[in-house]
């Protein structure tokens, strides 16, 4: 378990390399291995993915997507459910390694960018615990705290450093081990959702914002020139729409997730004289939604323009199972007077992808992301 939560993000391989002589050994005389495995637990469904990298070929050898269960880790029923979930992933995807990679996002961590003066690594740890007690309520217990560099920036003759810093209640973290375990699988690293988008769509030469837009949360996050400059996560995303229909109509949260998924549509300027007055009434009540989802996101795009070094958006990328509602991406672009285009991984990221040229559905952004962790080295 110990070394396991040194595995924890980043960190990974320098901590392997410190105190871990015999297992480094092992792994030297080991075939390196060529399947990567990852599971991203979304509220609304759970993606399990499985790629092999062999000869500069990157393939999906195991994919699958099951409804999540409804609860959160700590409830006992919540994580028997997610157990079962992922032993039936396990057999019906036939993923064939055992070791997984996965994601914490949402409100189980804090991220902060914070711009240091450049300092050695040594006496950069505690000028980052000292920020991390700034921002961290003084309620959550015990944290895993991390920090990646993203930059490096001068100002004025000095040099500062660009840190992400990470925290995460340790219990989390434990609860996600307990639950692979139990489902026969091995956590071998926990990454962030930023990360996994930033590997599958980040190599790109503008300063683009992408946005994975799930059921519970968005994730965010701006790259300028392949570098992330700064990520988020809103909690808001497309249940913000399921509730707005429901209370609309007097459906339940199921029946208004279907009525959305199958027949939402929001309509263009020319679709509103020749649509039906009930498809102008769920274009309306998706509209009611969308605008706590749209407030949300400009307000974190606002904050975003008043870091350090922030650059104008050129376009988006959305991502995420609400940025497949049908008008959604021309809706988008009308409301942020941008570009976007739509994140179907595959299509962008890794030249290996590209020469596939298979699109996976926007949903899949993040597991994919995550399983090419190893890959994109
Ligand atoms: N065709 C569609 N039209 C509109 N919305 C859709 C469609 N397909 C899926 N969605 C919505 O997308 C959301 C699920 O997307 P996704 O799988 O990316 O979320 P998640 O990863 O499970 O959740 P989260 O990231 O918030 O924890 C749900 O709100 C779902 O209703
Ligand atoms: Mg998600």
């Amino acid at each position: 378990m110990k070394r396991f939560l040194q595995k924890w993000l980043w960190k990974r391989r320098e901590k392997e390399t410190t105190n871990d002589l015999p297992g480094r050994l092992l792994r030297k005389l080991a075939p390196k291995r060529t399947r990567f495995a990852a599971v991203d637990i979304g509220t609304r469904e759970i993606k399990m993915v499985e790629i092999s990298a062999t000869g500069g070929k990157t393939e999906v050898t195991a994919f699958c997507r099951v409804p999540a269960p409804v609860g959160e880790l700590g409830e006992a029923v919540y994580e028997e459910a997610l157990v079962n979930a992922l032993c039936d992933m396990v057999l019906s995807s036939g993923i064939q390694t055992k070791e997984v990679i996965t994601t914490i996002g949402g409100n189980k961590t804090i991220t902060r960018h914070i711009h240091v003066p450049a300092l050695p690594d040594r006496e950069l740890e505690a000028t980052v615990r000292l920020e991390a007690e700034k921002f961290i309520p003084a309620a959550v217990g015990e944290l895993t705290i991390r920090y990646l560099k993203l930059g490096e920036t001068n100002r004025a003759g000095e040099r500062y450093l660009h840190l992400l810093l990470v925290a995460a209640p340790t219990t989390v973290v434990y609860d996600y081990y307990g639950v692979f375990t139990r489902a026969g699988l091995i956590i071998a690293a926990i990454d962030l959702e930023a990360f996994s988008l930033w590997r599958v769509f980040g190599g790109l030469e503008t300063s683009t914002a992408i946005l994975d837009i799930g059921a519970s949360k968005t994730q965010l996050l701006v790259v300028r020139d392949g570098v992330l400059q700064f990520t988020r996560t809103i909690p808001a995303g497309g249940d913000l729409l399921t509730r707005s229909l429901a209370e609309h109509y007097g459906l339940t949260f199921q029946e208004a997730q279907r009525v959305k998924e199958e027949e939402g549509e929001l309509l263009g300027k020319e679709d509103a004289t020749i649509s039906s007055t009930a498809a102008m009434q769920v274009d309306f009540s998706l509209r009611y939604g969308l605008s706590g989802l749209i407030r949300e996101i400009r307000r974190s795009l606002d904050f975003y323009a008043t870091q350090y070094n922030a650059a104008a958006i050129e376009r988006f990328i959305i991502s995420g199972g609400t940025s497949k509602l049908k008008g959604f991406r021309e809706f988008f672009a009308e409301a942020m007077e941008t570009p976007v285009d739509s994140g179907a991984p595959g299509i962008y990221g890794l030249p290996e992808y590209r020469e596939e040229a298979v699109s996976y559905d926007p949903t899949c952004a993040v597991v994919l992301g995550t399983a090419l962790r190893e890959v994109a080295g």
